[in-house]
C-alpha cells in the first residue's frame, strides 16, 4: 500500500518539480503578499493546484492539507500534507534552495508513513517508507555519526512573524549559537530535516512550523536512523508546530540546550 502511495507521490513531486523550475527561470512569477513579511507566488498556487488534482484523482478517498488552502475531508484513513513550494523567499530571490513536500499520513496508525521531498534545482529526490529506510535518488541515506555537539553543525529556521522576541528564535538561536561548532539558516524545513537524514547537518530545530513544512521531512529523518523529537523530548506530533531532529547521537543535548 505505502510502496504505491510512494511511486505515485514521486511521479507527482517530479512533474510539479518541472512546473517550479519553468517558474524560476521566468520572468513572469509574481509575487504577492500574505502579510508584510510572508510571501506567496503565483508557482505557490499553480504547484498546489497541480498536486491536488492529481492526488484527487488518483485516491479519491484520501484526505488533503495544502498550504495555500486546498483542502479535502474523507474518511479513507489517509491524509495527504502538501508543501507546494517550500522555501518561498528563496524562490522569489532566485535562491535555488526550495522543494516540494508530500507527506502521508496514518489515521488509522496516528503516523506518517510515506514521505517525498524533491528538490528540482538539484534534481535530488529524498523518500521514505515507514520501516524501509530513507533513500536520497534511489541510494539509501544515514544520519551522521558526530556525538559531541561542539563539533556539529545545526540548522534552524525563523517564524515570519518575527516581531515577538519570545516566540521568534532568538533566545534559543543564542543558546545554541556558542556552543556548536556552526550554524545554518537556509529556508527551507523540509530540506532542512532532508540534510539531517544524509548526514550534511548533524541536527535541526524549528518552531512554529505547520504539518506540511514537517511531514514528510520527519520521516525521512526517521528512518535514515535519526530522531525527530518536539522540544521537551516528547513525541514527534505534525500537529505540534515544532520540531527537534538530529542523528540521534546528539538529540539529548539539543533537548539541554533548548530547556536552558
Ligand atoms: C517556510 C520555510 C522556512 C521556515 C518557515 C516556513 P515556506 O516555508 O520552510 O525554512 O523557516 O518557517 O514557513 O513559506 O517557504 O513554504
Ligand atoms: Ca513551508
Ligand atoms: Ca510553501
Amino acid at each position: 500500500m505505502e510502496e504505491n502511495f510512494l511511486s505515485f507521490a514521486h511521479t507527482i513531486a517530479r512533474e510539479a518539480g518541472a512546473i517550479l523550475l519553468d517558474g524560476f527561470r521566468s520572468k513572469e512569477t509574481v509575487i504577492s503578499y500574505k502579510s508584510r513579511t510572508n510571501l506567496v507566488t503565483n508557482i505557490d498556487n499553480e504547484s498546489e493546484k497541480f498536486l491536488f488534482a492529481r492526488i484527487s484523482d488518483q485516491f479519491p478517498d484520501h484526505a488533503i492539507i495544502a498550504e495555500e488552502g486546498s483542502r479535502k475531508d474523507s474518511p479513507g484513513g489517509y491524509l495527504w500534507y502538501v508543501d507546494p513550494l517550500d522555501g518561498t523567499n528563496n524562490f522569489a530571490h532566485g535562491l535555488p534552495f526550495f522543494c516540494i513536500s508530500l507527506g502521508v499520513y496514518s489515521t488509522k496508525s496516528q503516523k506518517i508513513v510515506a514521505g517525498v521531498v524533491y528538490n528540482p534545482y538539484l534534481d535530488e529526490m529524498f523518500t521514505a517508507i515507514r520501516g524501509k529506510g530513507s533513500y536520497l535518488n534511489d541510494k539509501q541515506i544515514s544520519v551522521s555519526s558526530l556525538d559531541d555537539i561542539g563539533i556539529c553543525i545545526i540548522a534552524t529556521g525563523f517564524p515570519y512573524d518575527k516581531e515577538n522576541m519570545e516566540t521568534n528564535n532568538t533566545r534559543e538561536f543564542n543558546l545554541f549559537l556558542p556552543r556548536i561548532q556552526g550554524i545554518r539558516r537556509m529556508g527551507s524545513a523540509a530540506l532542512d530535516l532532508c540534510y539531517v537524514a544524509c548526514g550534511r547537518l548533524d541536527g535541526y530545530w524549528e518552531g512554529w512550523l505547520n504539518a506540511w513544512d514537517m511531514a514528510a521531512g520527519s520521516l525521512i529523518v526517521e528512518e535514515a536512523g535519526g530522531s525527530v523529537t518536539r522540544y521537551n523530548g516528547e513525541p514527534f506530533n505534525p500537529a505540534f508546530p515544532e520540531i527537534v531532529a538530529s542523528n540521534g547521537k546528539i538529540h539529548k543535548q539539543m533537548i539541554t540546550i533548548l530547556s536552558l
